[in-house]
């Protein structure tokens, strides 16, 4: 029998889709260029046929099961325990994507240093950097313990061998684009190969109840090998990201079968790594222009936790035929229909005026929550009015210009109290939520109206 020559399909690097011809646009996730021509075997290692795969599960009624207890170990290190919900769970698949550069590398090998405080063995395996580059930013780091092994291969054969032999207890590696199986004929980093190494790692996981940390590369366009289908493999998709022009880094949950799907972890990067940041409020405050025109603070809960941030506003008359309508850290369609709010239900005029609106911090704000804070900051920037900076704003607005009340309004007053403000303007009708927080002085509202005339009186 001749052997089959090598087969080669056309493969999306973003979503795994394949084709046997060649494709502009790849017509399952609609990226661009996206399909690479990879050499597949005809068998997949691991696809048996039916009668040699051992049954592992009857059915059961549901009813009868016991429910289980996730097992978490914290891992000493508050931030990242945070994001992971709780702590590792045994068994489990770590994602950590992240842009080159933002400090995964490092964070990683913190989180083994930790552990390995606490009489674990970790393994971190580096298919990026050399043994010598590994030992400069242990040495940065500080890292003095026994139990924190490394290894330099990118093999998946020789990397299941090294867990055989040493036993450890964490599992790091450092990037699943470096990772190949032998078994197979494509490139590194192609899709069928991060696809097959990562079916493997659960696998293993699985079966040996080693959690395991996957490290990958993420670029903005999204172009490396299978991010989108590796979310899918992994039990946790943690993604590291910040302005590089700032030193703080936050560590957000983009998916968690094992606890809370959205949570921050806010650390930031010094001289000797990575430091966690356990009130991130007070960072985000401490750069802030106070009683400067468009500028308030706004509070936001985020994952479990109430972070209050700076929302600034610049408006300016335009000189162009259709005015700049720029939004970072807060979504651009929300910030225009607030405008119109403004427009339509105050009378304000935007018609002419470029706007630009900012979340100091480089952090995102989903949360309607912040709907006032913005609207509140867009009229102070108009109106070149400052806002008192003893005043935390919050409350989701609608269409016809009145306030609504959001949940969790104890958490953020307390938060806000606990920063030294004096003053929160929220919607109407929370006062039996508002008992346990003093200090703070409550200007309730039911409209954008009266909010904008409880911020500027007109006798000032
Ligand atoms: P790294 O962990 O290598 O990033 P990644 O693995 O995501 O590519 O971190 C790279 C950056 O972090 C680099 O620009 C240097 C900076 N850094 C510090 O500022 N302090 C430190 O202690 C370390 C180890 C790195
Ligand atoms: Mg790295």
């Amino acid at each position: 029998m001749t052997p089959k020559p090598p087969r080669t399909l056309f493969i999306c690097q973003n979503c795994g889709f394949q084709t046997g011809k060649w494709l502009g646009k790849c017509p399952e996730c609609e990226a661009w260029n996206s399909l690479v021509e990879e050499v597949v075997s005809p068998e997949p290692p691991y696809r048996r046929t039916p009668d040699q795969v051992a049954v592992r599960s009857r059915p059961t009624p549901l009813i009868s099961l016991s429910p289980s207890q996730e097992e978490r170990r914290p891992c000493g290190c508050r931030e990242f325990d945070r994001a992971l919900g709780g702590g590792v769970v045994p068994g489990s698949v770590v994602l950590l994507g992240g842009d080159p550069g933002i400090g995964k590398s490092t964070l990683m090998l913190q989180v083994l240093d930790r552990l390995s405080g606490s009489g674990f063995i970790g393994l971190y395996v580096s298919g990026e950097e050399s043994a010598g580059q590994l030992k400069l930013r242990a040495d940065r780091l500080g890292i003095t313990s026994a139990r924190l092994l490394v290894a330099t291969e990118t093999c998946l054969e020789n990397i299941l061998k090294l867990l055989d032999s040493e036993k450890p207890h964490y599992l790091v590696l450092d990037s699943i684009q470096t990772l190949y199986a032998a078994s197979l004929p494509a490139a590194p980093g192609s899709i069928t190969q991060v696809r097959e190494t990562a079916f493997q790692l659960v696998q293993l996981a699985k079966r040996s109840g080693i959690p395991i940390f996957l490290i990958g590369h993420v670029t903005k366009e999204g172009a490396i090998a299978g991010p989108k289908l590796l979310e899918h493999m992994v039990d946790t998709v943690l993604y590291f990201e910040g302005d590089r022009s700032h030193t703080y880094r936050l560590l957000r949950t983009v998916k968690n079968r094992f606890g809370p799907g959205q949570e921050l972890g806010v650390f930031e990067m010094r001289q000797t790594g990575l430091a966690e940041v356990t009130n991130p409020s007070a960072l985000f405050l401490s750069e802030r222009s106070l009683e400067a025109p468009g500028s308030v603070v706004v509070a936001s809960i985020e994952g479990s936790r109430p972070i209050l941030v700076e929302v600034q506003a610049l408006v300016t008359p335009s000189s162009l035929g259709m005015p700049r309508r720029q939004a970072a850290g807060v979504d651009a369609g929300r910030l225009s229909l607030l405008v119109a709010v403004l427009e339509k239900r105050v009378g304000l005029a935007f018609g002419n005026q470029d706007i630009f609106v900012n979340v100091a911090g480089g952090i995102r704000l989903t949360e309607p929550a912040v709907d006032l804070g913005i609207i509140a900051a867009l009229t102070s920037s108009l109106w070149e009015r400052p806002v008192a900076a003893d005043t935390l704003i919050f409350g989701e607005v609608g269409l016809t210009g009145e306030v609504r009340t959001v949940a969790q309004t104890e958490v953020r007053l307390q938060e806000g109290a606990k920063l030294g403000f004096r003053r929160a303007l929220l919607a109407k009708g929370q006062r039996n939520q508002l008992r346990s927080v003093k200090d703070l002085q409550i200007l309730e509202i039911s409209s954008v109206r009266e909010a904008l005339r409880r911020l500027f009186p007109p006798d000032r």
